[in-house]
């Protein structure tokens, strides 16, 4: 029989740390529904100190009881270790997750303590980690960059406190896997009762190899890998949990190992998790990417048609595409959409499914043929999003080469009123995005501007993802529409709103979030 591997999904904690990625709380409670839903075994749903909305949600999380156990992270004092248990412990099955660096780096230039200090401490940290909960995970943040004798003695000392996990993180992205193989080994060999806790792996992606690390800790016995859908989270972002979880699966015979996850929900978790944070997956990342089942070269489409194992290691319909010929017009009925809709591999709601349909007709209107694309861009938009303060109602837009371009834009507050301003520009997106910064006040610095196709054909949809900066933030967000410039000022309104939510949602903790920036974690 083979072993298991659990899947410790943090997405909502060190995912969110990438820039630009933070979520609102309905959005966070959205994925983790997803999360339960791929069966992950663990969700670690925020840093509950960070700042009185990180406690909220990971409260929220842990209060609907999905069915994963709630974790929640913690720095070794005993104001964090409460917070995280007030947060999780509405959860059937919670966890306090403490951490302090190790490595010679941070004990000198950050945390200015002597290595039996940094000792003391972890072990204080688990105790009272322990007395309020009986699942207690530790982290040596730096692990990969520690001494190994000093790191088998921080390991020994957190295991002698309680600890029931303990988690190795390449909190840098600098190993390389043989090198980790050989860590993970001289801890086994070098610490006392560590075959009764379980070993986890924690890597982040600076080097590229996230994936590759976390299995070779995996061969060498670590029993817990941390991840995030997309592989999202801090600077190149952390092991893609996607890419390790069809890595076991694929190659099975290799690792005999299994996790829980029910591969055929990840490609929508990895959908809404791009289209809540605006981070776009690449077209040639692994599993989940447009072109990971796209075959070009004559050699290979024939090579496909006489047995699809040729150039195939996994199928389309084991990560949940399920992509068919198939395409819906504007005779297609309801039955034909939703059928279609959960083909996809989407769950929506009756409220959902009607607003969904609404614009896959409107969108018929517009176009002959609907694919795939189309109608996830349709779901992305009605699921994905959270909705207002504003609303776009209408736009026109004027386009002179010998002029500066005109946009009228007409939005509806949250009572439904419209409002309208029409403003100049260099090109029609400056133009509508000077519109509606006169109706919200919210005026953004825009950064980074991508476009692509949602489907085929000159009247296929446009997806735009934009990158602007507001008050020191970055913020992505992506619209959709067959008409370009109102692709991006939907993308353009989606930013404005999640500020303008965030404004809300953080009323007075501001300067908390802020004196709790990135570097200290
Ligand atoms: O990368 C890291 O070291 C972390 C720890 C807090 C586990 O995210
Ligand atoms: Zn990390």
């Amino acid at each position: 029989m083979s072993d298991r591997v659990r899947i410790f999904d943090t997405t909502l904690r060190d995912g969110e740390q990438a820039p630009g990625c933070s979520m609102t709380l309905r959005e966070k409670l959205r994925i983790a529904k997803l999360l339960a839903e791929l069966n992950v075994d663990i969700i670690e749903a925020g840093f509950p100190a960070a700042s009185p909305g990180d406690f909220e949600s990971v409260k929220a999380i842990a209060d609907e009881n999905f069915g994963p156990v709630i974790c929640g992270l913690a720095r070794c004092n005993p104001g964090d270790i409460e917070k995280v248990h007030a947060a999780v412990k509405g959860a059937e099955r919670h966890r306090i997750h403490v951490f302090v660096a190790t490595s010679e780096i941070h004990r000198e230039h950050k945390l200015r303590m002597a290595k039996e200090e940094i000792i003391r401490s972890a072990q204080g940290a688990v105790r009272m980690a322990r007395e309020l909960c009986d699942d207690v995970e530790f982290s040596p943040e730096d692990a990969s960059r520690t001494e190994l004798p000093y790191l088998a003695d921080v390991v020994s000392a957190a295991i002698e406190a309680g600890a029931t996990t303990i988690n190795i993180p390449d909190t840098v992205g600098y190993t390389v896997p043989a090198e980790f193989d050989e860590l993970f080994r001289y801890l086994k060999q070098h610490v006392a009762g560590i075959d009764a806790v379980t070993l986890s792996v924690h890597c982040h992606d600076d080097l590229g190899m996230a994936v590759a690390n976390s299995l070779a800790a995996v061969r060498a016995g670590a029993r817990q890998v941390e991840c995030t859908i997309n592989g999202i989270g801090e600077r190149a972002g952390n092991c893609s949990l996607e890419e390790v979880v069809m890595a076991l699966k694929t190659r099975a015979e290799f690792f005999n190992l299994e996790t829980g996850v029910d591969s055929t929900r990840l490609y929508p978790a990895s959908r809404l998790v791009a289209s809540i944070t605006g981070m776009q997956i690449p077209r040639n990342k692994a599993v989940v990417g447009e072109n990971a089942f796209a075959h070009e070269a004559g050699i290979h489409q024939h090579g496909m048609l006489q047995h699809s194992s040729t150039y195939e290691i996994m199928r389309p319909e084991d990560v949940g595409l399920a992509r068919s010929s198939l395409v819906l017009g504007k005779h297609s009925g309801r039955h034909a959409f939703r059928d279609r809709v959960a083909e996809l591999g989407f769950e929506l709601d009756e409220f959902e499914t009607n607003r969904a349909f609404q614009e896959f007709k409107k969108l018929a209107d517009k176009k002959k043929d609907v694919y795939d694309g189309d109608i996830e861009a349709i779901i992305m938009n009605v699921d994905g999003k959270s909705t207002g303060p504003w609303a776009l109602h209408r736009m026109e837009v004027q386009t002179d080469s010998d002029a500066p371009a005109s946009a009228t834009v007409t939005l509806q507050n949250e009572s439904g009123e419209p409002v309208a301003a029409t403003a100049t520009g260099d090109g029609p997106v400056a133009a509508a995005f000077a519109a509606l910064a006169q109706l919200t006040g919210i005026h953004v610095t825009l950064h980074k501007f991508d476009l692509h196709s949602a489907s085929v054909g000159e009247d296929a949809q446009g997806e735009v993802t934009i990158t602007v900066e507001y008050e020191g933030n970055s913020y992505r967000a992506t619209g959709a529409s067959v008409d370009i410039v109102e692709a991006a000022a939907r993308a353009c309104l989606e930013v404005t709103n999640r500020i303008l939510r965030r404004q809300q949602l953080d009323g007075d903790d501001k300067p908390a979030r802020e004196k709790l920036s990135r570097a200290t974690i």
